[in-house]
């Protein structure tokens, strides 16, 4: 299948089967997060995986939709490793983090969703919450987290998923 297929065939899961997804895929999952490009390479992402019934209950104790998915990431940055520009005059000393960290996770996705494991994109959480719940160092920013997993029967796109602006819209000529 063509990337843009993929693409087009993806949507957000909100309907997950229990069946764990094999470690065996996790690993592919996390190497394309591996593979993904960040400012001047330096890499300040850390992805927490979510698995054991312990850190899911953690997750299932704070006010995030978890949709019950039987496995979750959650990508962070590092504010002492991500790039800082220090010569933009809008931003003081502007800080790459939350884009580096969300090409990683948008990297995972897809590789996911090539392999049939299936997410939702989740930053509907308070990052004090999720950072104290699972005591994080303190340079280590929450970004995003995934519910990740196999479909259930019920699996269905929400309506917002057919709402897509048209190019005309949303792309400029300069
Ligand atoms: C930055 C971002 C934050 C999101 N946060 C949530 C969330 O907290 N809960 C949720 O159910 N979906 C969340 N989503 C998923 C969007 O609602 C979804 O991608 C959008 O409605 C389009 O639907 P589709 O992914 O099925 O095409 C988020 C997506 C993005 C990119």
């Amino acid at each position: 299948m063509s990337f843009l297929d993929l693409a087009k065939e993806r949507y957000s899961e909100r309907y997950f089967d229990p069946r764990p997804v094999e470690q065996e895929k996790i690993d592919k999952i996390l190497e394309a997060g591996r593979t993904a490009p960040t400012a001047c390479n330096y890499q300040p992402q850390y992805t927490y995986v979510i698995q054991s019934e312990e850190a899911l209950a953690k997750v299932r104790s704070m006010r995030v939709s978890h949709f019950n998915a039987p496995l979750m990431l959650l990508v962070c940055y590092d504010t002492e490793t991500a790039w800082r520009n220090t010569r933009d005059q809008w931003y003081d000393n502007y800080c790459s983090g939350e884009q580096d960290a969300t090409i990683v996770a948008a990297t995972m996705m897809y590789e996911a969703e090539e392999l049939g494991v299936h997410s939702v994109w989740l930053r509907g959480f308070d990052s004090q919450q999720v950072a104290e719940t699972f005591n994080l160092p303190k340079n280590h920013i929450p970004v995003m987290m995934f519910s990740m997993g196999y479909s259930s029967e019920q699996s269905k796109p929400s309506p917002l998923h057919f709402q897509r602006k048209p190019l005309e819209e949303t792309v400029k000529k300069l």
